[in-house]
């Protein structure tokens, strides 16, 4: 067999993964926590062929082609897939997601997690979980944590084999949403990839390093107890000293921009304050944000509703801050990636 088609979800990190220390490992300067995400999926195809002089890389529905950067990245980590099965054959790669771009969720988690386990199965690669993962953080950080099911937890590490995520708890574990709010559809100024550079030049990166050891274990354990306030404080915490992180990382990318980055829009915060307002009112809601203006709200299944119809309400209370419409995205615990041939679904 030299075709395989595998399926992975992209993650929501409660505790983030911000700055490097070896960026051509992709090794973390801390351990990270996430939850894979129902709705968003990546489906990816590969099949190595003799017959093909190079790589073709396919996005369904986009029939005018991939652009440089996504082809470059793609056979990047196809190279390094083929050195481990010590062959040089070109591959046909088709990958598609199941949830739109510019909406505040990688597709690089889920398109590196799912291109990894496509290709190292069309090989018959007999990879662990743990090397799986550890091989999908090459082509993306957060993507190793899209190998596992459910809850997840990326181990920093020291080295390619010890820098690998792990589950925390399966998908069934918690039955809590995350409610993407999606306030804009303009590009981010700055990539994840060149703010993990800029991250350590913040005058508070080491002070929010002190603080994550133990923050990570809240987290951990407020999961682990399904302890929803810790939980839902620790994660809005760590959310803000993450972007406090950005706001005073220095942009050299751009003369024109503001000296640190700032993901938020006027109606980003608009929405953290109302979080607080709603659950002042009673509504058990918390928020996270990851690189980008989308405020991802978190609640247990029962307040769904109750949240989303808070959110459009808002929506209109704040339209003078932005012509844009929102977007909402919901997404529950999601199992980890799996491959899919012919009908069959083998987890790993
Ligand atoms: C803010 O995984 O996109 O979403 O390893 O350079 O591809 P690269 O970065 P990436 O960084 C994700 C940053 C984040 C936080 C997180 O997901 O933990």
């Amino acid at each position: 067999m030299n075709k395989a088609t595998a399926i992975a979800h992209s993650n929501l990190a409660f505790l983030k993964y911000w700055g490097k220390v070896d960026r051509d490992l992709n090794l973390p300067v801390n351990n990270s926590i996430s939850m894979n995400l129902s709705e968003a999926k990546t489906i990816t195809t590969v099949e190595f062929d003799e017959g093909l002089t190079s790589d073709e890389i396919f996005v369904v529905g986009q029939d005018d082609g991939v652009t440089p950067s996504f082809m470059r990245r793609t056979t990047k980590h196809l190279d390094r897939v083929r050195a481990l099965a010590k062959i040089e054959t070109f591959a046909k790669v088709s990958t598609h997601n199941t949830f739109p771009t510019g909406i505040g969720i990688a597709s690089s988690a889920s398109g590196m997690a799912a291109l990894t386990l496509a290709a190292t199965f069309a090989l018959g690669l007999d990879l662990s979980e743990p090397q799986l993962s550890a091989l999908a953080r090459l082509g993306s950080g957060s993507a190793c944590r899209s190998i596992p099911g459910g809850f997840v937890e990326w181990l920093a590490g020291s080295t390619h084999a010890t820098s690998y995520a792990v589950q925390i708890a399966p998908p069934d574990h918690w039955d809590i949403v995350d409610i993407a709010v999606a306030v804009s559809q303009k590009e981010k100024a700055v990539s994840s990839t060149d703010g993990h550079e800029l991250a350590e030049k913040s005058p508070f990166f080491q002070a929010r390093l002190a603080t994550l050891a133990d923050r990570l274990n809240r987290i951990r354990a407020a999961i682990l107890e399904c302890d929803f306030e810790t939980f839902g404080q620790e994660i809005e915490a760590e959310a803000i000293s993450f972007h406090a992180v950005a706001m005073t990382s220095p942009n050299i990318t751009s003369s024109t921009l503001p000296s640190g980055i700032y993901y938020w829009l006027p109606s980003t915060l608009d929405l953290m304050l109302s979080t607080h307002e709603w659950r002042q009112d009673g509504l058990p809601v918390y928020f996270t944000l990851d690189a980008g203006p989308t405020v991802h709200l978190v609640c247990r299944t029962q307040h769904r509703d109750q949240v989303i119809n808070a959110v459009l309400e808002q929506e209109k209370a704040s339209s003078h801050l932005s012509d844009e419409n929102w977007t909402i995205f919901v997404n529950r615990p999601a199992r980890g990636a799996y491959v899919s041939v012919k009908g069959a679904t083998y987890s790993q």
